[in-house]
Parts: C-alpha cells; structure tokens; sequence
C-alpha cells in the first residue's frame, strides 16, 4: 500500500471524542477497549440522527417513519452479514454475546442433550462462554470437560484432540483470549470437531474488533460476538449459526415479532433470524452498529489488526524491561492485549495508581475464574489496546508503571 492510502491515523484518533478528554488533570490514555471500545463521531452520529429523524418501531407500521426504521435496522443487519461473510438471514441480532451464547445453550443443546454426555469447554473462557452451558449440563445430566493451556498461554491442542472423545456433543471455545490475548486455531479445531461430529461454539468477541473474520471459512456451527467492543452502542451484537441449526432450534423467547400467527390453540413461528428476535429490539443501537462496521471497513480490517500488532510489539518490548513485571499470556501471533502483575502489588492497587496518570485498565478476574485460578491469582491488570491508541500513550503506560511501582514498593 502506498504512503497515501495508508490509513493517517492520529487523524483517525481525532474521530473518537472521548479521546480529548483529561481524567485527574492528565490526557486520557484509554487502554480498555477489551471492555468495551470508544465510539466514533459517526456511530453517536447514528444513533442520534435516528432518533431525531426516523424514531419508529420496527417491521410493525406502514408509515413512512416505521419503514425507514425497518430498512435503517434491516440495512445494519445486511452490512454485519457482508463484514462476517455470511447471508443474512443466518445473523440473529441480539443484545451481545452473553445473550447469544445463552441462546445456542437454551435453543439448540437443552433439549439434545443429555445424561452421559459431554460439552469441552477451554481454560480461558469468559464466564459467558461458561456459565450457560453449566446450567444447561445441570438440567440435562450433561457434564463439562475443560482443555487445558500451555506455559504460554495458548490452547494445548494435544489436550483438545484427546478430550474430543465420543461423548462430546459440544465444543465451545473462544475465538481470541480476553486475558491471554490468545488467537485460537478456529479453522483447525473446528476440522477436529467436525471429523467427529461435533458441534462447535465460537465466542467471538474479542475477534469481530481486531481482525477481518470470514465465518465459512472458519467452519464453526455458531459464532457469537457483541457490538460493543467494535465500536458499536452496548446492547447490540449477534449470532450467526448454520442455517440447518436455526430452523431446527425452537424459539428463545416468546412474544411480538417472532411470530407468523398466534392463536390460542397454536402459535406459528416467523422465520429464522426473526423467530429468535421477540420483543422491541435495540433498534438505535444496530444502526450505530451497522455505522460501526462501515467505519471499521473504511479503514480495512488488515490495516486494523496491523496497526494494533504493531503497539502491541511496542508495548511488550517496554513492559518486558520493568522488573519485577509478570506478563501472562505470551502465545505467537497473539492479539493486543497484555495482562500484568508486578511484584509485591495487588492489581487493583496497580490499576488505582495507574487511574490518577490518566491511564485507563482492567484490573480484577476479567469475567475469567477458572483462568485467574490456573495462575494462582486473583487478579491482573491489563492494558487492551486498539488502533486509536498511540505509540506515545504506550510509553505512558510503561513510564506510569514505573513510577507506580517505586510508589509501592
Ligand atoms: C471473550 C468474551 N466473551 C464474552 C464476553 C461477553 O460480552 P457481552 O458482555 O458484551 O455479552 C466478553 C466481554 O467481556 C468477552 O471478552
């Protein structure tokens, strides 16, 4: 790519209007986009001419407001299905991960399991990628089984085939690490699956924001991911799942939207996405998050997920030279996210400390128990960069810290 097509980058910076802010009489240095991302000029532009301009319900009045409000959320839906290279009407559009993967644990695998079977689940899932499927294995007999990490943080495929046994119905992993920053082999460990014919679960949400993700080619069942952390309002987000999958699953919940006819004898259902979307939807909030797609695409996912390598490679190497500093997660070719402790310092000590510099990170278990535990900690701090951070905010972070550091020591 030549000099001019290059993405100019402070310029894009200057599109995020918290970005100017100071916290404590110090220039924000925003580091916990894992959490959730900042927001654009367009996206709040979105959500705000929507309301000012075309506030209706969706697919419900035939006025002119209630149609434009049905093609602005129809059209989100059609560009998040171009951004993951899937057909539209495969994109059930939900509130977030959370309620997607509860929705593939309700759906699809409560009523088909059961006693004697198994769902694998991985050592550093996030407690959503989790929790539903404990509940789904106390109602059905199923049980859980865990694939374990290297010394390094990635997935110990070794581990994975060998617990991939003939019980397993379920294998549900994450695409990258919220902790680790561990990009996970989905392609290669969805083949392993499928050979035994395993249905895959793939928690995207730490993926959708920071690498070009084509679902077909990663050859997963179904792929969650929230809005959120990709520049979009909260509440919004999806699951795309096979085709086969959606009609087969019964509805979530019940109520306006999801229906063709109700009659009290008997109710049928729309068709799939809209027989898993009851209710009112977070109508403002897909059109930001569509706006937030073409924003992410402008740029180029590559252009993306090279910039944020290229902090990350920064941020390491300063980081790496503090003493006493504990990185986790170092697996090749991870994604920008660094967990730290450093010696003799709780994280929330760390991450209070590193608040009054003006920099902004996580510090507790990250939604991530079973992970903290295999550590031996209770906590991390971490520091989640995005694109719109700077080289210069990343030498913040590492000057911040060594100066907290001596303040505890
Ligand atoms: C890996 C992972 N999975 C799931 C979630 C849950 O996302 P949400 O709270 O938007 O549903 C998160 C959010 O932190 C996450 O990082």
């Amino acid at each position: 790519m030549s000099a001019a097509t290059r993405p100019d980058w402070l310029s894009i910076r200057a599109d995020f209007p918290v970005l100017t802010r100071q916290v404590h009489g110090k220039p924000l240095v925003y580091l916990d986009s894992a959490n959730t991302s900042q927001k654009p000029q367009s996206v709040i532009r979105a959500v705000d001419a929507f309301y000012r301009e075309h506030n209706a319900n969706v697919s419900r009045a035939v006025h002119a407001l209630g149609s434009e409000a049905t093609e602005a959320y129809e059209g989100a839906r059609g560009k998040l299905a171009a951004f993951l290279n899937v057909p539209a009407n495969e994109l059930v559009l939900t509130s977030g991960t959370t309620f997607a993967l509860n929705l593939v644990a309700y759906s699809f695998a409560l009523p088909r399991l059961q006693a004697g079977d198994a769902i694998l689940l991985t050592r550093m899932e996030h407690h959503a990628n989790i929790v539903p499927w404990q509940l789904v294995a106390e109602r059905t007999g199923a049980v859980i089984k865990v694939v374990e990490i290297t010394p390094e943080g990635a997935l110990d495929l070794d581990d994975l085939r060998a617990k991939l046994t003939g019980d397993v119905k379920i294998l549900a992993f994450t695409h990258v690490s919220n902790v680790l920053g561990t990009v996970n082999p989905v392609a290669e460990i969805c083949r392993e699956a499928r050979k035994r014919g395993v249905i895959t679960v793939v928690d995207g949400s730490q993926a959708t924001p920071h690498r070009a993700v084509d679902i077909p080619a990663l050859g997963c069942d179904f792929y969650a991911f929230t809005g959120h952390k990709m520049l979009g309002p909260t509440g919004t987000g999806g699951l795309w799942a096979k085709r086969e999958h959606l009609k087969a699953m019964p509805p979530f919940l019940g109520g306006g939207e999801m229906i063709k006819e109700v009659r009290f004898e008997k109710t049928t259902y729309n068709d799939p996405p809209h027989k898993f979307e009851a209710g009112t939807p977070n109508i403002a909030g897909v059109v930001g998050l569509g706006t937030a797609v073409d924003y992410l695409q402008a740029i180029g996912m590559a252009e993306i997920e090279a910039r944020e390598q290229a902090l990350l490679r920064m941020a390491e190497a300063r980081l790496s030279a503090i003493p006493g500093l504990r990185m986790f997660g170092t697996a090749p070719g991870k994604a920008a996210v660094i967990s730290f402790l450093v010696e003799g310092a709780h994280a929330h000590d760390l991450a209070t400390l590193l608040d009054l510099e003006g920099i902004a990170v996580r510090s507790g278990h990250h939604c991530a128990h079973p992970l903290m535990a295999h550590f031996g900690v209770p906590a991390t701090c971490r520091a989640s960069l995005a694109f719109y951070n700077t080289h210069v905010e990343v030498e913040a972070l590492g000057d911040a810290i060594e100066k907290v550091r001596k303040l505890l020591a």
